[in-house]
């Protein structure tokens, strides 16, 4: 039993460590929709009055390019998946002209559109021309997770992309509650459903509950940010303390007693306190 577990798992990552090839993506990973993300790129080649923009690369016709100017010493393309993916492959489709070679290019999938930042991984070289043909690279050593998508050239030449999908799925560690709550039923609600209110402890984990509350239909959503009166102090509900923060510029930290913290779901996302009794929309976490 043990033995044989053994042996699926090491089939399991065999298929995950293939490395460059253009035979396809390993099985079980889905298509990610791509025509709703937004994509950008470090300049764009302007021909006939067209402007040959980034989100040509995902409108799934194959003959209209996205395509950068030739001058640049770096040039890149970048999509925003607008959440979090864990990605097991690219599929890039060029068209067959002679200034098409994305040979040392690289594949980078990260969290920040910053593509030489800490939070940004390499998935793959690209070692083919790409030109008139779907090339698929896997990502090496196993599937990457990220929201932005790079193909990022250092050297020479220009990025011209006219099709690129690729092949995850979406992780949502955090789930906005759509239902009017007070502060203390919104906590509940999550507790009930095996999760907490979300805490926010750094600026990535900002960025992904700002996205969520964006959905929201209420001004504020509840977050787990608690004020103790007795103690004069915030902390949040799963026991950590408040180290960074995004209090809005003119908020107080000293709160009345039933106050709770609550995020803009717009605008920066900057946090407000909020009585207890107000009823909004919530995010959860796992
Ligand atoms: C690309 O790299 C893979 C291994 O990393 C290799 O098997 C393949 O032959 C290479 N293709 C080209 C065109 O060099
Ligand atoms: C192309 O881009 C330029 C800005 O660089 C803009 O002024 C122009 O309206 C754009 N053309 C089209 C057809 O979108
Ligand atoms: C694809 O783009 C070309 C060039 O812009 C256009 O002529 C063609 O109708 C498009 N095809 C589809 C299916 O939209
Ligand atoms: C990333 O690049 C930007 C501009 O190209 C630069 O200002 C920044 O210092 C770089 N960051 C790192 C971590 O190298
Ligand atoms: C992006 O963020 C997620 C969740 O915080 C993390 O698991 C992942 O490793 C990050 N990706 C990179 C490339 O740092
Ligand atoms: C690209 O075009 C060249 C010259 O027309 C041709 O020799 C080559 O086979 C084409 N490649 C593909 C993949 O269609
Ligand atoms: C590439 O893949 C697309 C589907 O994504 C398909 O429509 C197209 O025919 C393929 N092109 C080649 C040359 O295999
Ligand atoms: C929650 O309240 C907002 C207004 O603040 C309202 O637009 C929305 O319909 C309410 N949602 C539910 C599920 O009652
Ligand atoms: C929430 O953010 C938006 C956009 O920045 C801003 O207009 C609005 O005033 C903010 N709400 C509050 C209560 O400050």
């Amino acid at each position: 039993m043990l033995w044989s577990l053994l042996f699926i798992t090491l089939i399991g990552r065999s298929t995950q460590q293939d490395p460059v090839t253009s035979s396809g993506c390993s099985p079980g990973w889905e298509t990610i929709k791509l025509d709703d993300k937004v994509a950008f790129q470090s300049s764009f080649y302007t021909d006939n009055g067209v402007n040959y923009t980034a989100d040509r690369a995902l409108d799934g016709n194959i003959t209209r390019c996205s395509h950068t100017l030739p001058t640049e010493p770096i040039s890149w393309w970048t999509v925003d998946l607008l959440g979090l993916y864990e990605i097991s492959c690219i599929t890039i489709y060029n068209i067959n002209q002679s200034n098409v070679d994305l040979r040392g290019a690289r594949i980078l999938i990260g969290n920040s559109s910053e593509r030489n930042a800490s939070d940004t991984t390499e998935c793959a070289t690209i070692n083919t021309t790409t030109k008139g043909e779907n090339n698929t690279f896997n990502c090496e050593n196993g599937p990457k997770w990220g929201r932005y998508v790079t193909v990022y050239k250092n050297t020479p030449g220009l990025v011209i992309l006219c099709e690129v999908t690729m092949k995850g799925r979406k992780k949502e560690p955090f789930k906005l509650i759509k239902e009017n709550k007070t502060w203390e039923d919104a906590l509940y609600h999550c507790r009930e459903e095996h999760m907490d209110l979300v805490s926010i402890l750094d600026k990535e984990t900002q960025g992904w509950v700002g996205l969520e509350a964006q959905k929201a239909d209420t001004p504020f959503v509840w977050l787990g940010l608690h004020y103790s009166c007795t103690l004069d102090l915030w902390f949040w509900v799963d026991d950590h303390c408040v180290g960074f923060d995004r209090w809005a510029p003119d908020e107080t930290r000293t709160a009345d007693c039933s106050m709770s913290g609550a995020m803009n779901t717009s605008g920066n996302h900057l946090w407000y306190k909020k009585s207890v009794y107000d009823k909004y929309n919530f995010i959860c976490a796992v």
